[in-house]
Protein backbone atom coordinates (compact mmCIF):
# COMPACT_ATOMS: atom_id res chain seq x y z
CA UNK A 1 0.00 0.00 0.00
CA UNK A 2 1.15 3.60 -0.64
CA UNK A 3 1.56 5.72 2.80
CA UNK A 4 3.40 8.83 3.95
CA UNK A 5 6.86 8.32 6.03
CA UNK A 6 8.46 10.30 8.44
CA UNK A 7 11.69 8.73 8.16
CA UNK A 8 13.72 11.14 10.58
CA UNK A 9 13.78 14.47 12.46
CA UNK A 10 13.03 17.01 10.51
CA UNK A 11 12.38 15.11 7.28
CA UNK A 12 9.50 15.93 5.13
CA UNK A 13 7.01 13.24 4.35
CA UNK A 14 7.62 10.93 1.50
CA UNK A 15 5.66 8.75 -0.33
CA UNK A 16 6.90 4.74 0.22
CA UNK A 17 5.30 1.65 -0.95
CA UNK A 18 4.82 -0.24 2.23
CA UNK A 19 3.63 -3.63 3.75
CA UNK A 20 -0.22 -3.78 4.32
CA UNK A 21 -1.04 -4.05 7.90
CA UNK A 22 -1.78 -7.37 9.26
CA UNK A 23 -4.80 -7.77 11.34
CA UNK A 24 -4.68 -9.32 14.46
CA UNK A 25 -7.37 -10.31 16.46
CA UNK A 26 -10.07 -7.68 17.28
CA UNK A 27 -8.93 -5.41 14.19
CA UNK A 28 -10.38 -4.01 11.49
CA UNK A 29 -8.28 -2.63 8.15
CA UNK A 30 -9.95 0.63 6.96
CA UNK A 31 -9.15 1.49 3.28
CA UNK A 32 -9.05 5.52 3.94
CA UNK A 33 -10.82 8.01 2.64
CA UNK A 34 -9.73 11.01 4.04
CA UNK A 35 -7.25 12.20 7.61
CA UNK A 36 -6.79 15.29 9.02
CA UNK A 37 -3.26 17.00 10.41
CA UNK A 38 -3.23 18.09 13.46
CA UNK A 39 -0.51 20.51 15.28
CA UNK A 40 0.65 17.06 16.86
CA UNK A 41 2.41 15.91 13.52
CA UNK A 42 4.04 18.42 12.81
CA UNK A 43 5.72 18.32 16.76
CA UNK A 44 6.39 14.88 16.16
CA UNK A 45 8.32 15.89 12.56
CA UNK A 46 9.84 18.63 14.16
CA UNK A 47 10.93 16.60 17.49
CA UNK A 48 9.02 18.36 19.85
CA UNK A 49 7.01 15.45 21.43
CA UNK A 50 7.40 12.51 23.54
CA UNK A 51 8.57 9.21 22.80
CA UNK A 52 9.09 10.00 19.02
CA UNK A 53 10.19 6.97 16.89
CA UNK A 54 11.25 6.78 13.25
CA UNK A 55 10.33 6.05 10.70
CA UNK A 56 6.36 6.15 11.66
CA UNK A 57 3.24 6.72 9.61
CA UNK A 58 1.48 9.78 10.80
CA UNK A 59 -2.23 10.13 11.08
CA UNK A 60 -4.55 10.29 14.29
CA UNK A 61 -7.65 11.63 11.89
CA UNK A 62 -9.02 9.15 9.79
CA UNK A 63 -12.39 8.18 7.85
CA UNK A 64 -12.79 5.72 5.44
CA UNK A 65 -14.91 1.96 4.53
CA UNK A 66 -13.78 -1.63 6.40
CA UNK A 67 -12.09 -3.36 3.96
CA UNK A 68 -11.22 -6.47 6.61
CA UNK A 69 -12.03 -7.86 9.63
CA UNK A 70 -10.00 -9.32 11.89
CA UNK A 71 -10.85 -12.83 14.36
CA UNK A 72 -13.53 -11.94 16.51
CA UNK A 73 -15.09 -9.09 14.75
CA UNK A 74 -18.65 -9.11 13.97
CA UNK A 75 -19.55 -9.38 10.43
CA UNK A 76 -21.59 -6.02 10.62
CA UNK A 77 -18.81 -3.77 10.02
CA UNK A 78 -17.88 -5.66 6.75
CA UNK A 79 -18.19 -2.40 4.44
CA UNK A 80 -19.46 0.12 6.60
CA UNK A 81 -18.00 3.91 6.52
CA UNK A 82 -16.39 4.75 9.41
CA UNK A 83 -14.98 7.38 11.48
CA UNK A 84 -12.01 6.24 13.99
CA UNK A 85 -11.47 6.76 17.67
CA UNK A 86 -7.65 7.61 17.60
CA UNK A 87 -6.71 6.57 20.88
CA UNK A 88 -7.15 4.02 22.99
CA UNK A 89 -5.92 2.06 26.86
CA UNK A 90 -7.32 5.66 28.66
CA UNK A 91 -7.59 3.20 31.70
CA UNK A 92 -10.32 2.59 34.39
CA UNK A 93 -10.12 6.11 36.07
CA UNK A 94 -12.33 8.97 33.95
CA UNK A 95 -10.74 11.59 35.68
CA UNK A 96 -7.33 10.74 33.75
CA UNK A 97 -5.33 8.22 31.32
CA UNK A 98 -3.42 6.14 32.32
CA UNK A 99 0.23 5.71 31.06
CA UNK A 100 -0.74 2.64 28.66
CA UNK A 101 -2.60 5.71 26.60
CA UNK A 102 -1.89 5.31 23.32
CA UNK A 103 -2.88 7.77 20.01
CA UNK A 104 -3.25 6.18 16.36
CA UNK A 105 -0.06 7.96 14.28
CA UNK A 106 2.40 7.44 17.35
CA UNK A 107 3.55 5.32 18.20
CA UNK A 108 1.35 2.85 16.21
CA UNK A 109 1.14 3.61 12.20
CA UNK A 110 -1.24 6.03 11.68
CA UNK A 111 -3.74 7.11 8.62
CA UNK A 112 -2.16 8.86 6.34
CA UNK A 113 -1.41 5.61 3.96
CA UNK A 114 -4.10 3.66 2.04
CA UNK A 115 -4.92 1.60 5.10
CA UNK A 116 -4.79 1.82 8.65
CA UNK A 117 -5.16 -1.02 11.30
CA UNK A 118 -7.30 -0.47 14.18
CA UNK A 119 -9.34 -2.14 17.16
CA UNK A 120 -12.77 -2.98 16.41
CA UNK A 121 -13.68 -1.01 19.57
CA UNK A 122 -11.99 2.52 17.76
CA UNK A 123 -14.90 2.39 14.87
CA UNK A 124 -17.99 4.36 14.99
CA UNK A 125 -20.42 4.69 12.05
CA UNK A 126 -19.83 7.74 9.74
CA UNK A 127 -22.40 10.19 10.96
CA UNK A 128 -24.83 10.36 8.18
CA UNK A 129 -24.87 14.48 7.76
CA UNK A 130 -21.05 14.48 6.99
CA UNK A 131 -18.33 14.00 4.43
CA UNK A 132 -15.49 11.57 4.81
CA UNK A 133 -13.47 14.63 4.56
CA UNK A 134 -15.66 16.28 7.42
CA UNK A 135 -15.78 13.15 9.25
CA UNK A 136 -11.91 13.16 9.29
CA UNK A 137 -11.77 16.53 10.50
CA UNK A 138 -13.32 15.33 13.67
CA UNK A 139 -11.71 12.81 15.76
CA UNK A 140 -8.80 14.01 17.81
CA UNK A 141 -9.44 17.68 17.88
CA UNK A 142 -13.28 17.12 18.54
CA UNK A 143 -12.98 15.08 21.67
CA UNK A 144 -10.08 17.53 22.98
CA UNK A 145 -12.65 20.33 22.57
CA UNK A 146 -15.35 18.85 23.63
CA UNK A 147 -13.68 17.34 26.88
CA UNK A 148 -12.15 20.89 27.55
CA UNK A 149 -15.25 22.70 27.51
CA UNK A 150 -17.73 20.43 28.81
CA UNK A 151 -15.98 18.31 31.20
CA UNK A 152 -13.38 19.68 32.43
CA UNK A 153 -14.81 23.62 32.11
CA UNK A 154 -18.49 22.79 32.77
CA UNK A 155 -19.39 25.52 30.11
CA UNK A 156 -22.88 26.24 30.30
CA UNK A 157 -25.59 27.71 28.39
CA UNK A 158 -25.54 31.77 28.41
CA UNK A 159 -22.02 31.68 29.98
CA UNK A 160 -19.76 33.48 28.31
CA UNK A 161 -17.35 31.98 26.95
CA UNK A 162 -13.60 33.18 25.34
CA UNK A 163 -11.87 30.54 22.77
CA UNK A 164 -7.94 31.54 21.73
CA UNK A 165 -6.12 31.06 18.92
CA UNK A 166 -9.70 30.40 16.95
CA UNK A 167 -8.19 29.40 13.53
CA UNK A 168 -6.75 26.07 15.32
CA UNK A 169 -8.48 22.94 14.65
CA UNK A 170 -9.75 22.21 18.42
CA UNK A 171 -10.20 25.56 18.95
CA UNK A 172 -12.74 26.13 16.42
CA UNK A 173 -14.14 22.79 17.61
CA UNK A 174 -14.93 24.18 20.76
CA UNK A 175 -16.34 27.84 19.92
CA UNK A 176 -18.37 25.56 17.62
CA UNK A 177 -18.94 23.22 20.51
CA UNK A 178 -20.31 26.40 22.83
CA UNK A 179 -22.26 28.23 20.06
CA UNK A 180 -24.41 25.09 20.21
CA UNK A 181 -24.56 24.83 23.53
CA UNK A 182 -26.31 28.45 23.93
CA UNK A 183 -23.14 30.24 25.13
CA UNK A 184 -22.01 33.60 24.41
CA UNK A 185 -19.18 33.00 22.94
CA UNK A 186 -15.75 35.19 21.68
CA UNK A 187 -12.23 34.41 20.20
CA UNK A 188 -9.03 35.62 19.87
CA UNK A 189 -6.85 35.21 16.63
CA UNK A 190 -4.00 36.80 15.60
CA UNK A 191 -5.86 37.34 11.99
CA UNK A 192 -8.71 39.80 12.11
CA UNK A 193 -10.32 37.90 9.00
CA UNK A 194 -11.08 34.88 11.40
CA UNK A 195 -12.23 36.47 14.19
CA UNK A 196 -15.07 37.83 11.10
CA UNK A 197 -15.35 34.27 9.92
CA UNK A 198 -15.90 33.15 13.73
CA UNK A 199 -18.57 35.50 13.75
CA UNK A 200 -20.30 34.23 11.19
CA UNK A 201 -20.55 31.06 12.50
CA UNK A 202 -22.32 32.37 15.92
CA UNK A 203 -19.40 34.18 17.90
CA UNK A 204 -20.25 37.23 19.27
CA UNK A 205 -16.98 39.17 19.05
CA UNK A 206 -13.53 38.84 19.33
CA UNK A 207 -9.98 40.05 19.59
CA UNK A 208 -6.88 40.22 17.90
CA UNK A 209 -4.35 38.79 20.55
CA UNK A 210 -1.27 40.66 18.33
CA UNK A 211 -2.73 43.62 19.16
CA UNK A 212 -1.27 45.21 22.58
CA UNK A 213 -4.94 46.26 23.70
CA UNK A 214 -6.56 42.71 23.26
CA UNK A 215 -7.43 42.42 26.72
CA UNK A 216 -8.85 45.98 27.18
CA UNK A 217 -10.59 44.94 23.82
CA UNK A 218 -12.35 42.09 25.08
CA UNK A 219 -12.89 43.34 28.64
CA UNK A 220 -14.97 46.26 26.61
CA UNK A 221 -16.65 43.51 24.39
CA UNK A 222 -17.92 41.06 27.04
CA UNK A 223 -17.07 42.25 30.88
CA UNK A 224 -15.01 39.46 31.48
CA UNK A 225 -15.68 35.36 31.28
CA UNK A 226 -17.07 32.25 32.99
CA UNK A 227 -15.38 29.59 30.79
CA UNK A 228 -11.90 30.50 28.79
CA UNK A 229 -10.43 27.70 26.42
CA UNK A 230 -6.86 28.28 25.50
CA UNK A 231 -3.89 26.02 23.80
CA UNK A 232 -1.46 29.22 23.38
CA UNK A 233 0.02 28.74 27.48
CA UNK A 234 3.00 31.64 26.47
CA UNK A 235 3.18 35.14 28.10
CA UNK A 236 -0.77 35.55 27.37
CA UNK A 237 -1.74 33.25 29.77
CA UNK A 238 -1.45 35.93 32.28
CA UNK A 239 -3.66 37.81 30.68
CA UNK A 240 -6.50 35.26 30.35
CA UNK A 241 -6.42 35.05 34.34
CA UNK A 242 -7.08 38.81 34.34
CA UNK A 243 -10.14 38.19 31.70
CA UNK A 244 -11.70 35.55 34.20
CA UNK A 245 -14.60 36.84 35.51
CA UNK A 246 -14.41 35.51 39.73
CA UNK A 247 -15.46 31.43 39.97
CA UNK A 248 -14.08 31.25 36.00
CA UNK A 249 -12.54 27.62 34.90
CA UNK A 250 -9.69 27.83 32.28
CA UNK A 251 -9.06 25.10 30.74
CA UNK A 252 -5.78 24.15 29.23
CA UNK A 253 -5.14 21.66 26.05
CA UNK A 254 -1.98 23.22 24.73
CA UNK A 255 1.25 25.12 24.56
CA UNK A 256 1.84 26.28 21.02
CA UNK A 257 3.32 29.31 22.55
CA UNK A 258 5.60 27.89 24.68
CA UNK A 259 5.41 27.84 28.76
CA UNK A 260 3.63 30.78 30.88
CA UNK A 261 6.65 32.91 32.13
CA UNK A 262 4.65 34.00 35.54
CA UNK A 263 1.55 33.69 37.10
CA UNK A 264 0.00 36.00 39.97
CA UNK A 265 -1.09 33.86 42.91
CA UNK A 266 -3.04 36.21 44.32
CA UNK A 267 -5.09 37.18 41.11
CA UNK A 268 -6.03 32.86 41.09
CA UNK A 269 -7.16 32.64 44.74
CA UNK A 270 -8.66 35.78 45.33
CA UNK A 271 -10.96 35.15 42.17
CA UNK A 272 -11.86 31.67 43.08
CA UNK A 273 -10.43 30.29 39.46
CA UNK A 274 -10.08 27.15 38.39
CA UNK A 275 -7.26 26.00 35.93
CA UNK A 276 -8.16 22.87 34.65
CA UNK A 277 -5.65 20.53 32.38
CA UNK A 278 -6.69 18.78 29.65
CA UNK A 279 -6.12 16.22 27.35
CA UNK A 280 -8.07 14.69 24.31
CA UNK A 281 -10.58 12.50 26.05
CA UNK A 282 -12.31 8.99 27.49
CA UNK A 283 -14.37 6.91 24.70
CA UNK A 284 -17.27 8.05 26.80
CA UNK A 285 -16.46 11.61 25.78
CA UNK A 286 -15.41 10.78 21.75
CA UNK A 287 -19.31 8.98 22.27
CA UNK A 288 -20.66 11.91 23.81
CA UNK A 289 -18.52 14.22 20.96
CA UNK A 290 -19.96 12.36 18.13
CA UNK A 291 -23.52 12.54 19.69
CA UNK A 292 -22.88 16.25 20.21
CA UNK A 293 -22.36 16.92 16.62
CA UNK A 294 -25.14 14.56 15.12
CA UNK A 295 -27.77 16.23 17.61
CA UNK A 296 -26.87 19.39 16.68
CA UNK A 297 -25.94 18.28 12.89
CA UNK A 298 -22.77 20.33 13.24
CA UNK A 299 -20.73 20.79 9.97
CA UNK A 300 -16.81 21.60 10.86
CA UNK A 301 -15.14 23.47 9.10
CA UNK A 302 -12.63 22.01 6.27
CA UNK A 303 -10.08 24.85 5.96
CA UNK A 304 -8.49 23.34 2.63
CA UNK A 305 -7.83 19.63 1.19
CA UNK A 306 -4.52 18.92 0.04
CA UNK A 307 -3.81 15.51 -2.08
CA UNK A 308 -1.62 12.87 -1.22
CA UNK A 309 1.32 14.45 -2.72
CA UNK A 310 1.26 17.42 -1.17
CA UNK A 311 0.96 16.54 2.15
CA UNK A 312 4.17 18.87 2.81
CA UNK A 313 2.72 21.50 2.08
CA UNK A 314 -0.04 21.01 4.35
CA UNK A 315 2.36 20.89 6.78
CA UNK A 316 3.72 24.20 6.08
CA UNK A 317 0.46 25.78 5.84
CA UNK A 318 -0.19 24.67 9.80
CA UNK A 319 3.04 25.71 10.81
CA UNK A 320 2.22 29.00 9.71
CA UNK A 321 -0.94 28.95 11.11
CA UNK A 322 -2.37 30.04 7.88
CA UNK A 323 -5.43 27.58 8.75
CA UNK A 324 -9.21 28.79 9.41
CA UNK A 325 -10.44 25.52 10.71
CA UNK A 326 -9.10 21.63 9.97
CA UNK A 327 -6.60 20.58 6.54
CA UNK A 328 -7.77 17.53 4.96
CA UNK A 329 -5.33 15.06 3.01
CA UNK A 330 -7.79 13.12 0.68
CA UNK A 331 -7.13 9.89 -1.26
CA UNK A 332 -9.82 10.32 -3.39
CA UNK A 333 -8.48 9.89 -6.96
N1 LIG B 1 -3.79 17.98 25.06
C1 LIG B 1 -4.38 17.48 23.98
O1 LIG B 1 -5.07 16.45 24.01
C2 LIG B 1 -4.24 18.20 22.70
C3 LIG B 1 -5.02 17.82 21.61
C4 LIG B 1 -4.92 18.57 20.44
C5 LIG B 1 -4.04 19.62 20.37
N2 LIG B 1 -3.26 19.92 21.43
C6 LIG B 1 -2.33 21.04 21.39
O2 LIG B 1 -3.14 22.21 21.23
C7 LIG B 1 -2.51 23.12 20.35
C8 LIG B 1 -3.40 23.39 19.17
O3 LIG B 1 -3.54 22.20 18.40
P1 LIG B 1 -4.31 22.21 17.01
O4 LIG B 1 -4.09 20.91 16.37
O5 LIG B 1 -5.69 22.72 17.20
O6 LIG B 1 -3.40 23.28 16.26
P2 LIG B 1 -3.61 24.20 15.03
O7 LIG B 1 -4.81 23.77 14.27
O8 LIG B 1 -2.30 24.21 14.35
O9 LIG B 1 -3.91 25.61 15.69
C9 LIG B 1 -2.97 26.38 16.32
C10 LIG B 1 -3.55 27.77 16.53
O10 LIG B 1 -2.93 28.34 17.65
C11 LIG B 1 -3.23 29.70 17.62
N3 LIG B 1 -2.17 30.49 18.25
C12 LIG B 1 -0.88 30.60 17.89
N4 LIG B 1 -0.26 31.48 18.71
C13 LIG B 1 -1.19 31.92 19.59
C14 LIG B 1 -1.17 32.85 20.66
N5 LIG B 1 -0.07 33.52 21.00
N6 LIG B 1 -2.31 33.06 21.35
C15 LIG B 1 -3.45 32.43 21.02
N7 LIG B 1 -3.53 31.54 20.00
C16 LIG B 1 -2.40 31.29 19.30
C17 LIG B 1 -3.38 30.11 16.15
O11 LIG B 1 -4.68 30.68 16.03
P3 LIG B 1 -5.00 31.90 15.03
O12 LIG B 1 -4.64 31.36 13.69
O13 LIG B 1 -6.45 32.13 15.20
O14 LIG B 1 -4.15 33.06 15.45
C18 LIG B 1 -3.27 28.76 15.43
O15 LIG B 1 -4.15 28.66 14.34
C19 LIG B 1 -1.16 22.49 19.98
O16 LIG B 1 -0.19 22.98 20.86
C20 LIG B 1 -1.40 21.02 20.21
O17 LIG B 1 -0.22 20.32 20.46
C21 LIG B 1 -3.34 19.23 22.60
Amino acid sequence: MKALVLEGLNKPLIEREVEKPVLNSGEVLVKINASSFNRRDLWIQKGLYAGIKYPIILGSDGAGLVEELGQDVDNKWNGMKVIINPSSHWGDDYRAQSKDFRILGLPDNGTFAEYVKVPVDNLYPLPGHLSYAEAASLPLAGVTAFRALFKRAGAMKGEKVLISGVGGGVALFAMQFAVAEGAEVYVTSGNPEKIEKAKFLGAYGGANYRNSNWVDDLKGQAGGFDVIIDSAGGPGFKQLIELANPGGRIALYGATNGNVPELDPRRIYWKQLSILGSTMGTKADFESMIDFVQKHQLLPVVDKVFGFNEANDALERISKSEQFGKIILSQES
